[in-house]
């Protein structure tokens, strides 16, 4: 496969572009030889988009969309749009649009390089370019969700939106600070939260902004949550704060410039179950009789969006 990271050659995020190409090249994933098929079978793109909509267009509509749709559901399972490739649509498991929608009227993203942590397939990334982003550099170690972004970089080629195969631990601590840096959905992933924000603070340059959204526990009275098991079925969930601990978090991070921009709970409407995502969703994650309350016990998901600003 061409390196399909080299339109970053002249940024100053090269290494990190070199470093995403190493760990394409080098994944053993089982999948990756019936992705790499399904990717290389896709019609190139002539560069035709439309971004500035809540399912972003990339590539004309093709002769044969059935044929289009079988080899796109091969990199089933789709979590983040929703998008159109190739005139098909896909109705992801998520409405990351309801989300973008929400935090869209607060950010000013002209002419930002962005860093987007935790960036799925790079969804946002379009987004973030309809509002005037010069570059999106998104980071996701989940390969699907990567060979997610080859598909709609064949068929929309040339964006400035890209998605590197890498974790937020495997960037260098000499990373050059990004205008924006985005962290939506990865915190609560986070054993050491403080630390991760003080990485969002060292990855940002000075006078820059992060988004952070994340998992919170409703109320004001220093909660926090820590499963011992899952949370809505999902591994790894280690805290939930409330937005006083999250506040006392971000001033030990040395970040104290914040501004709560939205708290929204997760409907069975913004996560689902579609034909491109076949798992089980939200519903199947929350109490049959109290959907208030996770099949665990815990409260359901709410998630609050924070706009911080970093000191110049
Ligand atoms: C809950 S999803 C959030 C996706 C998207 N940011 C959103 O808000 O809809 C968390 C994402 O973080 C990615 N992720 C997991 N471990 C990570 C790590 N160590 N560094 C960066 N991203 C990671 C997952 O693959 C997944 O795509």
């Amino acid at each position: 496969m061409k390196n399909p990271y080299l339109q970053l050659q002249t940024s100053a995020w090269y290494e990190l572009a070199e470093s995403g190409w190493q760990g394409l090249k080098n994944s053993n994933h089982g999948d990756l030889p019936h992705w790499l098929e399904s990717i290389d079978s896709l019609p190139e793109g002539d560069g035709y988009h439309q971004l500035d909509r809540d399912a972003p267009e990339l590539g004309r509509p093709v002769a044969d969309p059935a044929l289009l749709r079988r080899e796109l559901l091969n990199l089933h399972p789709w979590r983040k749009g929703p998008l159109k490739l190739g005139g098909v649509k896909i109705d992801t498991e998520w409405r990351s649009d309801w989300k973008w929608n929400r935090l869209k009227p607060h950010l000013d993203l002209k002419n930002h390089k962005i860093l987007d942590i935790g960036c799925g397939n790079g969804y946002f990334g379009l987004r973030m370019l309809a509002a005037g982003a010069q570059l999106v550099v998104g980071i996701d170690p989940t390969m699907v969700f990567v060979m997610q972004w080859l598909a709609m970089r064949k068929l929309g080629p040339g964006l400035n939106n890209f998605v590197l195969p890498l974790g937020i631990e495997d960037l260098p601590s000499d990373t050059p600070g990004f205008d924006s840096v985005f962290s939506m959905g990865v915190l609560y992933h986070r054993r050491k939260p403080v630390e991760h924000l003080v990485q969002l603070k060292n990855l940002t340059r000075p006078g820059g902004q992060i988004i952070l959204e994340t998992l919170i526990l409703e109320g004001e009275s220093k909660a926090i949550l820590n499963p011992s098991g899952r949370y809505a079925r999902m591994r790894n969930v280690h805290a939930i704060p409330d937005l006083l601990v999250l506040h006392y978090w971000l001033e030990q991070a040395g970040l104290s410039n914040t501004k709560v921009l939205d708290v929204s709970k997760t409907s069975l409407d913004e996560q689902r179950r579609t034909d491109w995502m076949t798992f089980e969703s939200l519903r199947e994650c929350l109490d049959i009789e109290n959907p208030s309350i996770t099949i665990e016990g815990h409260p359901a998901p709410t998630r609050a969006a924070l706009l911080i600003q970093v000191d110049e």
